[in-house]
């Protein structure tokens, strides 16, 4: 195992929300990975770097040791239940809602609920916890769409301030789960690189407390 200690992100909401936990931690990026084309970014710590990937592929290399810690929404860390993962820190950036959502004037749903979504898991978990047999349908995005177009009843999305809802006339319905970002790290990395990993996290949590 390398000397070097190595961060998953992924661009956009999350990256900008980290970086002040980041800088809290005597950690910033030399490159700007909205403007740079490189996956790896060096940091002002020789030792540190950070690899920009897919939100959603950021618990696949945390738990493979493709990276020793990374940052991920509790949304995406839900459907993969059974990753072998330390989860040390909620960092409380991105916050949303998991939840349900369907049109205003749906009426009567007849036969199985049909339910769009790229959360099957929680998905899944949501419905069988209220005993309700339904088909799931996964999509990558743009789930708002699925019951403009007849292609389900409902959808599963993160919601905020409802807008993206509202812009497409549907309603939020039932509360899955309330989802911010976590820390996660690699179980090996937290043996063999404690020390340093200890000290990221408990600056990272003294940053959290302080904002
Ligand atoms: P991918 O690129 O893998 O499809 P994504 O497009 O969902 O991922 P982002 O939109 O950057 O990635 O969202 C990253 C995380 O931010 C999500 O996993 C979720 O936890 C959170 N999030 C998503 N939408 C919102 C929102 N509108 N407000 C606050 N947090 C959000
Ligand atoms: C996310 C999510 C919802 C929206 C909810 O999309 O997929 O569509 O935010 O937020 P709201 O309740 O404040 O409208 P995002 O803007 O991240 O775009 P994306 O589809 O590229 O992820």
């Amino acid at each position: 195992m390398s000397n070097m200690l190595t961060l998953a992100l992924s661009k956009g909401r999350i990256f900008e929300e980290t970086l002040p936990l980041l800088k809290a931690a005597g950690i910033e990026p030399i490159d700007d990975p909205e403007t740079s084309r490189k996956l790896i970014l060096d940091t002002n710590q020789p030792d540190v770097r950070l690899i920009i990937v897919r939100a959603s592929d950021v618990p696949t290399y945390v738990e493979y040791g493709g990276a020793d810690m990374g940052i991920a929404g509790k949304d995406v860390l839900l459907e993969h239940p059974k990753a072998e993962l330390y989860e040390p820190v909620d960092l409380k950036i991105a916050c949303c809602k998991l939840m349900t959502a369907g049109k205003i004037d749906e009426g009567q749903i007849k036969g199985r609920l049909k339910v769009a979504t790229k959360f099957v898991e929680s998905t899944r978990r949501f419905y069988a916890s209220q005993g309700q047999q339904v088909d799931i349908i996964k999509l990558y995005g743009s789930m708002e769409l699925a019951p403009l177009v007849g292609l389900a009843d409902r959808i599963v999305d993160v919601v905020d301030t409802g807008n993206t809802l509202r812009a497409n006339g549907l309603v939020p319905m039932e509360h899955i789960a309330d989802i911010s970002s976590r820390l996660v790290v690699n179980k090996a990395s937290m043996k063999m690189k404690h020390a340093r990993i200890q000290m990221f996290i408990n600056r990272v949590r003294m940053a959290i407390e302080e904002q």
